[in-house]
């Protein structure tokens, strides 16, 4: 067996009363429900199998599993038969010897015997099996074999070779049960019985959303990845964290040499348990992609080339001009922007590089542009600014809301978690202006789809909150001991209030208000209800308002405090909790702490040897909005895009153009990157130590794979930095950057690398109160002590349609590209998603004379971009909607300034706009070109390091 393979229980472990039986003379206690396999087992005996896995069901198809049982007649298959009290079973004579190698032998003379060329070679359950059975000779020649079938390459990242398939459907159960797609079926029977991915199709061109789960499920080399194809089986794996979405799943990085041959998902991870998605699983290629700047480079104007420095000399020039600009501009000129891709060690030290070297508050995170609703809302009612939920909770959850999330691509691995408990019979509301996946899937349909015009939001949940205490829903007692009296009094007023009722506010919301009655009952009487949301909740100018209304729908019914409840934000990026947990807001220290608050602030001061402001600093909109007006001039960016990500482009790259020092610290040459004068080389995930926290929390190793490209992990950069402004950091590895955040952090006290490594991962708080993490938060009592109902009264978002601007433009994302697409679109995932397209309704389109593929002008008051048209139901008439993974596809040079009233995050979900078919690019586009091919062409030329 391949030293890196994990034990596999062969079926899934159970839950049931003890069951005592004895196996080849041992005796063994385990869950009714067990099967024999796994007891055996659990101990240390290995029945052969092939068709069993214990991240699937037993399916009893290979018959290499039988046993012999006392009393009972045949060879039953040990993966299907459950243990009874009192069994007394053999695993090994020489009838079941001579049984299984015969088994073995069918298998194998329908096999291509290529051991020693194969690309499993040494990994493969088969090769293992064959030996474990003895089988020395194959007598048959079969005048019939599969050997000649054609192998299926379409998708970009596994093969699937038919000629090595043994049938024994382990793929088909981990596309239904693990990922819950239905791609593959078994088509024709007997000797017939082959894999397929739909009539006639490939893999490719199938319903398959390229997760992985089915090669991680085949036992042979039938599905196969590409690089290790190509690069040969691994020599060691390092257990690390996905830097792609909040789900923070965990990996086995398989490494020969230094380079990554595959990323396996953990089956101990606690966030994903075993499963991935394409992102995480495939899409790490990026990090040894030519376009990676793997050397420091510096230049006077934008318009200068570049010229690669060493680091010494990067990091002096970088401190002189932030000390110039200060010393002509003041204290408050310069700021940073941490980012929620890199560690929360890395996070900290930036925010801490701000506050103690520069000397201000002006630190900032993208978190800004996402989740910051999130912050405020739930700090204001539950008094935590995080989720209260682990993922597994969902597998409580007997009513499920979905607002403004689309899970399947956003969180694709919670996504398959979700649509697991959703097939069990849980019942599901979507509320979203688009037909996401999860309205109507493969086995999952949504009970109802509360299709709000964008905007909505909080219209939505007052009429939702409406049904719940004028129809008398109310979860009194929850209410009465748990929330604050009069809080809830004056809420339930409010709420009350006809004005609230679903029939008053259906034609604002577009709502059906039969539908919105039948979910609030559903939601307020149907067993646990858990409510998950995302961006179409917060980026919206009424976003902190909807995330203290879904706070206020939890309490009023009770649903917060246990397993399969809570209001869980759907995080967007790996570290977005992490950062924002780790001070990067211009008002909060580290655990967000005010920085008024004269005990807290007295703490970091005596820790890190500074006086510190308690006025907060600049938000980045402030920031940006001073630098049009001049006053601020220099700005340290590490592993942000805000030329990319932030709304209104044109406004975003004015004030980066209008800065004296931009330094940009990336793995490319992002879009900011090219307003920039200081170009410090990023480290990838692969390239560093550190830790990442997901959306429930989770604190999550992130371990070195292979060397840094550029020599330096981003962390060591900002100590750099940090010393060469003469503020001193003496860091010499992120476990003492941890063990400093522990000791200034309340809900981070109990955590160190040591437990981490101990525990996988740890969900904060971490205190002596909870030594081992909180996996499900405000059990006995709200954080603040009390909840509290908050009054949303919904106020219109300035953002209206008109004659001149029609329609309604909203925005999301897509499984295979992963925000501003720095990353994925360097990866073969473009196979899938080359290009943002605009969803338009059949009647828009009609209207407009465009046809599918056509090319579009969208136009709103901030400005105008092209793209081409996909035409689609899934959107309704009034509304078209797109991605913004790409660039050129300028989906933020019409994005607007309105922004969120509590935290300025940016209205991306609602933009008034009107479309016509065009023939060229708008003039944005064009200029966005000539800018891009000249910052190309002032690159010195790259060589990328070898690793
Ligand atoms: S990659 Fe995932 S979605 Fe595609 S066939 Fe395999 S299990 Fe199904
Ligand atoms: S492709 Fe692999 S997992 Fe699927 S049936 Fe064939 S051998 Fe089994
Ligand atoms: S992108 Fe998200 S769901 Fe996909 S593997 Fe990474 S953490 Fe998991
Ligand atoms: S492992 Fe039990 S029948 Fe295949």
């Amino acid at each position: 067996m391949a030293l890196y393979r994990e034990l596999d229980y062969g079926t899934p472990a159970r839950s049931g009363a003890p069951v005592t039986v004895e196996i080849d003379g041992s005796s063994i206690t385990v869950p009714a429900g067990t099967s024999l396999m796994r007891a055996a087992q659990e101990a240390g005996i290995a029945v052969p199998k092939l068709c069993a896995s214990d991240s699937l069901e037993p399916f009893g198809s290979c018959r290499l599993c039988m046993v012999e049982i006392e009393g009972r007649r045949g060879f039953p298959a040990s993966c299907t038969t459950p243990v009874e009290p009192g069994m007394k079973v053999r695993t090994q004579s020489p009838k079941l010897a001579e049984l299984r190698r015969g088994t073995m032998e069918l298998y194998i003379s329908d096999h291509p015997l290529d051991c020693l060329t194969c690309s499993a070679n040494g990994n493969c359950e088969l090769q293992d099996m064959a030996g474990v059975v003895g089988l020395r000779e194959v007598r048959y020649d079969p005048v019939k074999t599969h050997l000649a079938e054609p192998k299926d390459e379409s998708n970009p990242y596994f093969s699937f070779d038919p000629a090595k398939c043994i049938v024994c459907n382990r793929c088909v159960r981990a596309c239904e049960e693990v990922q819950g797609t239905f791609a593959l079926t078994i088509s024709g029977r007997g000797f017939d019985s082959q894999v397929s991915a739909g009539q006639n199709e490939t893999f490719l061109d199938s319903e398959c959303v390229s997760c992985g789960a089915c090669v991680n499920a085949c036992p042979t080399a039938t599905l196969m990845e590409k690089s290790v194809i190509e690069k040969g089986q691994a020599e060691r794996s390092v257990t690390t964290t996905c830097a792609y979405c909040g789900v923070g799943c965990s990996f086995k990085a398989e490494i020969k040499g230094n380079e990554v041959v595959r990323m396996v998902p953990n089956k101990d991870g606690h966030a994903n348990h075993g499963h991935a998605c394409v992102k995480g699983r495939f899409a790490w290629g990026y990090a040894t992609h030519p376009d990676r700047i793997a050397a420091p480079m510096i230049r006077e104007s934008i318009h200068d080339a570049w010229r690669t420095v060493s680091w010494d000399e990067a990091i002096s020039y970088t401190a002189q001009r932030f000390k110039d600009i200060q010393a002509q501009y003041g204290r408050g000129s310069v700021g940073g922007l941490t980012s929620s891709r890199c560690t929360n060690e890395e996070a900290y030290l930036v925010q801490k590089l701000v506050r103690a070297a520069f000397g201000n508050n002006n630190v900032d995170t993208c978190a800004r542009v996402c989740h910051s609703p999130t912050g405020y809302g739930l700090k204001v009612t539950l008094g935590e600014s995080a989720g209260t939920q682990d993922f597994d909770s969902v597998l409580a959850a007997d009513v499920v809301l979905v607002i403004g999330a689309n899970p399947t691509d956003g969180h694709p691995v919670f996504g398959s978690q979700l649509k697991r408990r959703l097939r069990e019979g849980a019942k599901l509301i979507v509320a979203d202006p688009r037909g996401i996946d999860l309205v109507r899937g493969p086995h999952v349909k949504a009970d109802h789809h509360l299709q709000l015009r964008p905007g909505s939001n909080v219209a939505l949940l007052n009429s939702l909150a409406h049904v719940i205490v004028t129809e008398k829903l109310v979860n009194e007692v929850f209410v009465a001991e748990r929330c604050e009296t009069e809080a809830f009094e004056q809420w339930r007023a409010f709420v009350a209030d006809p004005r609230h009722s679903p029939e008053a506010m259906q034609e604002l919301t577009g709502v059906p208000a039969a539908s919105v009655r039948a979910a609030a009952r559903l939601y307020a009487t149907g067993g646990n209800a858990a409510i998950y949301y995302g961006l179409g909740v917060t980026e919206h100018s009424q976003g902190s308002s909807t995330v203290m209304a879904i706070a206020n729908l939890a309490m009023a019914t009770g649903n917060i405090g246990r397993a399969g409840v809570g209001v869980n934000p759907l995080r967007g990026q790996n570290n977005v909790q992490g950062s924002c947990d780790m001070g990067s807001f211009p008002h909060e220290l580290p655990g967000y702490r005010h920085v008024s608050d004269p005990l807290a602030r007295a703490q970091f001061e005596q820790s890190w040897g500074v006086t510190l402001l308690d006025e907060p600093g600049l938000r980045i909109p402030n920031m940006l909005a001073a630098a049009h007006a001049g006053t601020f001039k220099g700005m340290y960016i590490q592993g942000e895009d805000p030329a990319q990500s932030d709304p209104d482009t044109q406004h975003v790259t004015g004030a980066l153009k209008a800065m004296e020092c931009v330094v940009v610290q990336d793995l490319f040459l992002n879009e900011t990157a090219k307003y920039a004068h200081v170009f410090l080389p990023g480290a990838s995930f692969l390239e560093k130590n550190g830790t990442f926290t997901n959306a429930e929390r989770r604190i999550s190793p992130v371990r070195k794979v292979m060397p840094a490209l550029a020599g330096k992990e981003d962390w060591e950069v900002t100590v750099a930095l940090s010393n060469a402004l003469g503020y001193p950091m003496n860091y010499t590895h992120p476990s003492q950057i941890m063990d400093e955040i522990a000791s200034l952090t309340p809900t981070f006290t109990g955590v160190s690398y040591a437990k981490l490594d101990r525990l996988g991962s740890i969900q904060w708080p971490c205190n002596d109160a909870a030594p081992e993490g909180t996996p499900i938060m405000h059990e006995d009592a709200f954080v603040r002590g009390k909840g509290r109902f908050m009054v949303t009264e919904y106020i219109p978002t300035e953002e209206r349609t008109s004659r001149k601007r029609p329609l309604i433009l909203t925005t999301g994302r897509i499984l295979s590209q992963y925000n501003v697409g720095a990353q994925t679109r360097r990866t073969a995932n473009g196979a899938w998603h080359a290009e943002d397209r605009l969803e338009i309704h059949p009647v828009d389109a009609e209207d407009r004379g465009i046809n599918d593929g056509d090319w579009v002008s969208i136009n709103s008051r901030a400005g105008e971009t092209a793209m081409r048209a996909t035409i689609t139901e899934r959107v309704q008439p009034g509304i078209v909607y797109t991605t913004f993974h790409h660039p050129e596809s300028g989906a933020n040079v019409i994005t607007t300034d309105n922004s969120d009233w509590a935290t300025n995050c940016p209205e991306y979900k609602v933009t008034a706009v009107q479309i016509s078919k065009v023939e060229a690019p708008s003039q944005w586009q064009n200029e966005f070109q000539a800018f891009t091919h000249e910052q190309i062409d002032l690159l010195p030329p790259i060589k990328v390091v070898q690793l």
